[in-house]
């Protein structure tokens, strides 16, 4: 029986030729990895004059076709491979032994596709002349990212979003919940959870919590946590609207005060302008004549009376009017200026007077010097007069004195 069963298998396997297989349906390897995948051929010819073994991969969309990656030709030895492939594919070849492996480099993702492997032998197309195999390309989840899509109001409806941008194959992901104390508890009732997908259905205080969502895969799994605090909606909106309500009464009082100070700010200037002229132009040159000084005081005091007359403009200016207060600063100043003066004036009388008395005094003394110098040529004439006997009586002498000699 069994070797009945040998014979019509080996008639079999005559009549339908050539035979290609790939031992596994499916192939996984981490990414960055070497990898071999197998291929193994059976021919009824033999000793055929040509072999050609084309691998290729084919598009992870069905229905398109696959590229090669590698085509070896028996018995020449030549070795086909496409540039998108050379340094990562290679083929190695025992082709008596009808062994055609793909020897792939460092594995990507690009290689995480379906890979076909045909054997073409002359007279020898009869049979199964391709195998497929898929190349999975493993890539741990990279850390997801949480999400709360929605706004998180009592009834309102939310979704948590769950998403790693790596991960081959394609991440699981599964949302769990715990309290605020980090103890484990049901999703919420109606809570749907579509492939890290959660959506929550009228939430309210009870839905709170700490949502958990882990993305996993064969190689590993990675995880992200959001913390979900639904408010009531009367709050945020009430809150929301005092805190507007208030920003727009804060900002109508300014207003009214920025237009009400502008106004009288207005009718003050126009007062005052009317008031005072062009002296505000005046003051603001910085060294005025001396001429000048004098005119200007005089018009300031024509003015001044002016002013004093507007008893109401009085009234208003007694508020920190800092001009008007300014102005008659600098009235009292001159005022003291001339006080200053009268004083001074008054002193140089006073001194005048001193003046006019010691004049007075002097021509008195004068007065008596003269008296003395007539006293004094009075003295002098007897004085001559004295001289003239002592020169007498000397000549009386000498004479009496030749007379004494003779
Ligand atoms: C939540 O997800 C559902 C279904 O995926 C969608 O219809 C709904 O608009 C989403 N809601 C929000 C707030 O994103
Ligand atoms: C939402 O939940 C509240 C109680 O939390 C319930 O009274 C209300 O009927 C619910 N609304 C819907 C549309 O399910
Ligand atoms: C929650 O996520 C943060 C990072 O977003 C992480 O540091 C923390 O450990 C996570 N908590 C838990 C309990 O996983």
């Amino acid at each position: 029986m069994k070797l009945f069963g040998f014979i019509i298998c080996a008639i079999l396997s005559a009549a339908m030729g050539i035979k290609v297989s790939i031992p596994q349906e499916k192939y996984e390897v981490a990414r960055g990895d070497d990898f071999t995948l197998p291929c193994k051929f059976e021919t009824t010819q033999q000793n055929p004059p040509v072999i050609i073994v084309i691998w290729s991969a084919l598009s992870p969309q069905a229905g398109q076709k696959g590229k090669p990656v590698a085509t070896y030709y028996h018995p020449s030895g030549q070795l086909d491979i496409p540039p998108a492939y050379e340094g990562k594919a290679t083929m190695k070849k025992d082709v008596d032994g009808g062994n055609v492996d793909l020897f792939l480099k460092k594995v990507s993702m690009d290689e995480n596709r379906v890979f076909e492997c045909e054997v073409k032998i002359p007279m020898d197309d009869e049979g199964t002349p391709s195998a497929i195999t898929t190349l999975v390309v493993l890539v741990a989840p990279s850390p997801p990212v949480c999400q709360v899509k929605g706004t998180a109001e009592y009834g309102r409806d939310i979704n948590l979003t769950c998403f790693s941008e790596e991960g081959s194959p394609d991440p699981k992901y599964s949302w769990k919940r715990h309290t605020v104390q980090n103890q484990p508890v049901p999703l919420p009732p109606r809570a749907t959870d579509k492939n890290g997908h959660l959506s929550l259905y009228n939430v309210s205080m009870d839905t709170s919590g700490f949502y958990l969502c882990t993305s996993t895969n064969k190689i590993r799994s990675a995880s992200c946590n959001v913390t979900l605090s639904v408010m009531p909606p009367s709050m945020n909106i009430g809150s929301t609207a005092l805190i507007i309500g208030v920003c727009v009464a804060a900002l109508l009082v300014i207003i009214i005060i920025a237009v009400c100070c502008y106004r009288k700010r207005k009718q003050k200037k126009l007062a005052t302008e009317y008031a005072m002229g062009e002296v505000e132009e005046e003051y603001r040159d910085k060294e005025p004549m001396e001429s000048e000084r004098n005119d200007r005081n005089n018009k300031l005091d024509d003015r001044m009376e002016r002013i004093e007359d507007m008893d109401n403009y009085e009234e208003r200016s007694e508020r920190n009017y800092d001009r008007r207060s300014d102005y008659a600063d600098r009235r009292e100043k001159n005022y003291d200026r001339r006080d200053d003066y009268d004083d001074r004036r008054e002193r140089y009388d006073d001194r005048r007077d001193d003046y006019d008395d010691r004049r007075e005094r002097y021509d008195d003394r004068r007065d008596d010097y003269d008296d003395s110098r007539d006293r004094y040529d009075d003295r002098r004439d007897r004085y001559d007069d004295r001289r003239d006997d002592y020169d007498d009586r000397r000549d009386r002498y000498d004479d009496r004195r030749d007379r004494y000699n003779d």
